[in-house]
């Protein structure tokens, strides 16, 4: 975080860092406040929180399920409350997870099918484009790896060496995080596109029906 803050100050004219847990609805509320009151507008927005805790169906239990579910879900729900109508864009991170489904995963993939699904029914209530985008599995752009795989696999963030290894196993590659944002940045300047949901990954969407 310390590395992304000091490359954007190099550019942005103002960079600030504010920590919150988006589950948390009055002090996620707050913060949107406090920027708008220090600001005077907020153009655009990208939820990208989320958490993993995969499980077997049978060993899940209520409360992890409800951790991953509210940290993606509820978290978008308080800030589309949150924002107002001019905002220029909200993309809100989703997962190929919540669209094939994915084992061990029900928690995951339940929310981020959910995050789709607000999407949809929030396109005409901002300004600007309003897109749940689903993601493959990314690679790491530390060349060590410090993500869920660190030392193990390539897998950025939450792609674990064993979710990297799955997800070879059935023909689906990592999304290169320079082409990732390029991506995220393309759908963003599309002024003829508004689809609200959008799938990237590096495979055939096939290679979810080929799984045992
Ligand atoms: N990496 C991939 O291949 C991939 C694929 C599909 C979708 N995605 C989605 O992309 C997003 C980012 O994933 P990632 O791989 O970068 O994961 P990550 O490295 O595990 O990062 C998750 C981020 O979410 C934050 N977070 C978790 N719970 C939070 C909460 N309650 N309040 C505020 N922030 C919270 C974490 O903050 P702290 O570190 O401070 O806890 C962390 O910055 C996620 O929504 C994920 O579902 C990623």
């Amino acid at each position: 975080m310390r590395a992304t803050i000091a490359a954007l100050s190099e550019t942005a004219s103002f960079v600030r860092y504010h920590a919150v847990d988006v589950r948390d609805a009055g002090a996620l509320r707050a913060v949107v406040a406090t920027i708008y009151a220090e600001r005077g507008r907020i153009d655009g927005v990208v939820h990208g929180a989320g958490v993993c805790e995969d499980k077997l169906l049978r060993d899940k239990t209520p409360e992890s399920f409800e951790r991953v579910f509210s940290t993606k879900v509820d978290g978008a729900r308080t800030l589309a409350g949150a924002l107002r109508p001019d905002l220029g864009f909200l993309v809100l991170f989703g997962s190929v997870s919540g669209v094939f489904g994915n084992r061990g995963q029900v928690d995951y993939s339940a929310a981020n099918d959910a995050l789709d699904t607000c999407a949809h029914a929030w396109a005409r209530r901002f300004r600007g484009r309003v897109v749940s985008l689903d993601w493959g599995p990314w690679g790491s752009s530390d060349p060590a790896g410090r993500g869920a795989g660190a030392g193990e696999g390539t897998g950025g963030g939450m792609v674990s060496a064993e979710l990297e290894r799955a997800y070879a196993q059935r023909g689906i590659g990592l999304i290169d995080p320079d082409a990732g944002v390029a991506a995220v940045l393309r759908e963003l300047a599309a002024a003829d596109v508004d689809d609200p949901q959008v799938v990237y990954m590096c495979g055939s969407p096939d290679a979810f029906d080929a799984r045992a």
